[in-house]
């Protein structure tokens, strides 16, 4: 037995909606709050796999956790391990972040090697040259990477990231709240959820400077007191539910959510001719009765077009009229999506990096497996938008990142259910 989603394609989507808090932040948050010498409560947590996972991981470590209703309290002074192992890590990527928390805070760390989405290589070279500029002796072994502070506490020093990554800006920067003196970081992600960690991190008395730029300041602190903090909205949730409003040719709006951080994804809508409309705190996606124009997408780090909503807006690019050239510049393989929309009548060409997608005039329901998070959000999408029926399983990857996705779908007026076959 397995779930299936099943969707009726082809009823626009209508009403308003609201994203949930922000998957990438809150997965950076809790091990955040590992650093602290207090409890801490972090609030608006998306109902997802990887938030109970983490959850699970921490309480596993010793800390007492206390969640319920999108909030948790988190009270890491009873954690006794150094060590987070491999049956619950290897259900996500983002454990990574325990190594700069627990690192941060004890001097030393053990963590299995991480697991999460196959969309490529994912080293985390970058990750354990910053916990070295910081003083940290690292050795990968058997499947585990153990870190040491040598004198039992990390010194701030300069880390200058090859590639500007996510994962190692949040880590080192994490790494570097409680080290000794300061740390640079130099070509630093500027991700909205690099943001709100360093937010997080300046509400428990961190003193971190810079965050949103190439260029991030920390420098260190004795101790971090505890705070309540709220997740930021979920930027690429936002984002999938505008392509879906577009893809239906709906009316929606999408409401306590932040407009700037959605700007490269309103811009290429636009350029295909849907309406956007930006609010104070909410944007109206509407249909314009025109066909939609072909465009080309290139995935950048923040605030470039995210590699995030490639997957789901392929599925748009599908139906517009011409070809539209799709670079994916951050990870190697996540063109998987695309045979499983060519199953539903989709035409490309991949080379490379490069996916070529010739639109064709409709979409037509079939029978799709999701390969990936964001690989299962386009398939939503595309079912949405068929002819006929779909039927979509792998939906463990969609539960790992999206709160309640049909749910709110359904709530827009989508026929989507969920059932065990
Ligand atoms: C994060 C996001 C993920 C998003 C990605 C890019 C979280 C939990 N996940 O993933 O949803 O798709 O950013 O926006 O926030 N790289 C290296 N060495 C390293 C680290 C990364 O070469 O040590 C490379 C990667 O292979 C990739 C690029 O840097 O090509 C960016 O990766 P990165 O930003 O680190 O992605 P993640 O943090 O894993």
């Amino acid at each position: 037995m397995e779930d299936t989603l099943i969707i009726q394609g082809g009823r626009p989507l209508h009403g308003v909606v609201s994203p949930s808090g922000a998957k990438n932040a809150a997965v950076a948050l809790l091990p955040a709050a590992l650093l602290c010498d207090e409890p801490c409560t972090v609030e608006n947590l998306p109902d997802i796999r990887d938030v109970r996972v983490l959850a699970r991981i921490l309480e596993q470590m010793g800390a007492s956790v206390d969640y319920h209703s999108g909030c948790m309290t988190l009270d890491p002074r009873c954690v006794t391990s150094r060590e987070a192992t491999y049956d619950l890590i290897r259900h996500m990527r983002a454990s990574y972040y325990l190594l700069g928390a627990m690192l941060g805070k004890f001097g030393e760390a053990k963590i299995a090697l991480p697991g999460g989405c196959e969309i490529g290589q994912r080293p985390i070279d970058q990750h354990l040259k910053g916990m070295e500029a910081l003083g940290a002796e690292v050795e990968v072994s058997h499947g585990f990477v153990s870190a040491k502070a040598p004198q039992g506490r990390l010194v701030g020093g300069e880390v200058y990231l090859d590639v500007v990554s996510v994962g190692a800006t949040a880590n080192v920067m994490m790494a570097a709240v409680r080290a000794q003196g300061r740390t640079t970081i130099v070509n630093a992600a500027k991700e909205p959820h690099i943001v709100d960690l360093a937010n997080f991190l300046n509400a428990m008395g961190a003193n971190v400077k810079g965050a949103g730029t190439d260029v991030i300041r920390v420098r260190g602190v004795e101790r971090l007191h505890g705070c309540t903090y709220t997740v930021i909205p979920d930027q690429i949730e936002t984002g999938t539910l505008m392509i879906a409003a577009a893809a239906t040719r709906g009316d929606v709006t999408i409401e306590n959510m932040i407009p700037a951080h959605m700007e490269s994804i309103s811009a290429k809508l636009e350029e295909m001719g849907v309406i956007v409309e930006e609010g104070e705190s909410s944007i109206r996606v509407t249909d314009s009765g025109k066909p939609f124009s072909q465009t080309n997408i290139k995935t950048m780090p923040y605030p470039g077009f995210p590699t995030d909503l490639q997957q789901p807006i392929s599925a748009l690019l599908c139906v517009a009229q011409g070809s539209s050239m799709v670079e994916e510049n951050i990870f190697e393989d996540r063109f998987k999506h695309l045979g499983q929309l060519q199953r539903m009548g989709a035409q490309y060409r991949v080379s490379g990096r490069v996916a070529m997608i010739d639109g064709v005039k409709s979409l037509s329901g079939s029978r799709v497996v999701a390969t990936d998070l964001r690989a299962g959000a386009c398939l939503v999408i595309a079912g949405l938008m068929a002819q006929g029926t779909t039927e979509i399983t792998g939906l463990r990857h969609i539960d790992r990142g999206y709160d309640h996705l049909e749910e709110k779908l359904r709530s827009l007026g989508a026929d989507i259910q969920r059932v065990q076959k």
